[in-house]
C-alpha cells in the first residue's frame, strides 16, 4: 500500500524532474498535498501531447556542436548568444541535461523565447542582453554558441562579440559560430538597420579565421543551401566553425 502511495505521489514528479534533480531531492522537496500531484499529472499529460506535436529540431548544425560538447570533460553549461525567437535552439541542450543560459538583445524575440519557456516548462535562463558585453564572469562557461545571429552585426561588432565569447569561455571550452558567406547571392538591406548595420555581414572563406587567434579550429564547414520555401527558391551560404579555446 505504501509503495503504491509513493508511486502515485513521486512518479509524476520524477518523470517531470529537472536535469539535475535526483529522486532523493524530489522526495525531500515533495509535500504530501493533492493539488501538487494533480498539477504534476496535468503537466505530464501536456508534455506527452507536446512531444507528439512539437516541431522537429531545425537548427541541425548544432547537433554537431552538441556531439563535441558531449565528448568534452568540462561541466555541462552552455551559453547561447542571440538566443531569442519562438523556437530557441537552446532547448536541445536543455533536453540533454545541460545548464543553459542565453542573451537576446531585441525585445520581440526575447518575449517569444520567454513564452516558449513558459509553455514548455523549461528554464532556459534566456535574459535580455548584448553579446558585445556579456553579463557573465570570465571563464564561466564550458560551451558557447551563436547560431544565425552574429552576422546581423558589423564586422567590428562581430570582433568585439568574439572577444567576449572568448572571455567567458573556460580554457579548452568549445564555441560554435556561423557566418554568412560572400557566396550568398542576397545582398539586400534589412528593412531597417540592426545595431547600426544595414545588412548581413558577409565573409570570404577564410576571412573569419582571424577571430580565432586564441582558439584552435576543430571543425569548419561551408554549407550552400538551395531551397524552395512557400513556392520561392533561395540560396543561402554559411561558414560554420567549431573552435576550442587554447
Ligand atoms: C535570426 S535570429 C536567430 C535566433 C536563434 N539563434 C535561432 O537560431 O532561432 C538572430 C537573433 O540574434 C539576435 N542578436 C543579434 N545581435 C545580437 C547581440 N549583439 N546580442 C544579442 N542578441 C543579438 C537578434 O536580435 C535575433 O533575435
Amino acid at each position: 500500500m505504501a509503495i503504491h502511495k509513493g508511486l502515485f505521489l513521486y512518479l509524476p514528479r520524477y518523470i517531470d524532474r529537472t536535469p539535475n534533480e535526483s529522486l532523493g531531492d524530489i522526495c525531500r522537496n515533495s509535500i504530501y498535498v493533492f493539488p501538487q500531484v494533480i498539477r504534476s499529472y496535468t503537466k505530464l499529460i501536456d508534455r506527452t501531447w507536446d512531444r507528439k506535436m512539437r516541431k522537429v529540431f531545425w537548427a541541425t548544425p548544432l547537433f554537431k556542436f552538441l556531439r563535441y560538447c558531449n565528448d568534452s570533460p568540462l561541466d555541462k553549461a552552455v551559453l547561447d548568444c542571440g538566443a531569442g525567437g519562438d523556437d530557441p535552439p537552446l532547448h536541445l541542450f536543455y533536453e540533454y541535461g545541460y545548464k543553459t543560459f542565453g542573451v537576446e538583445v531585441a525585445e520581440n524575440p526575447f518575449k517569444q523565447a520567454k513564452k516558449f519557456c513558459r509553455e514548455h516548462s523549461m528554464k532556459l535562463n534566456i535574459m535580455k542582453g548584448d553579446m558585445r558585453l556579456l553579463p557573465f564572469k570570465s571563464e564561466s562557461f564550458s560551451f558557447a554558441y551563436s547560431f544565425n545571429a552574429i552576422f546581423f552585426m558589423t564586422k567590428k561588432d562581430i570582433a568585439v562579440s568574439m572577444k567576449e565569447i572568448e572571455r567567458v569561455l573556460k580554457p579548452n571550452g568549445l564555441c560554435f559560430v556561423n557566418f554568412v558567406s560572400v557566396d550568398e547571392p542576397d545582398k539586400g538591406p534589412f528593412c531597417k538597420p540592426f545595431l547600426g548595420n544595414p545588412r548581413f555581414s558577409q565573409h570570404e572563406d577564410n576571412e573569419a579565421d582571424r577571430y580565432f587567434s586564441s582558439f584552435e579550429i576543430v571543425y569548419k564547414e561551408k554549407r550552400i543551401i538551395d531551397k524552395k520555401t512557400d513556392g520561392k527558391r533561395s540560396v543561402q551560404a554559411y561558414i560554420d566553425y567549431i573552435v576550442e579555446k587554447k
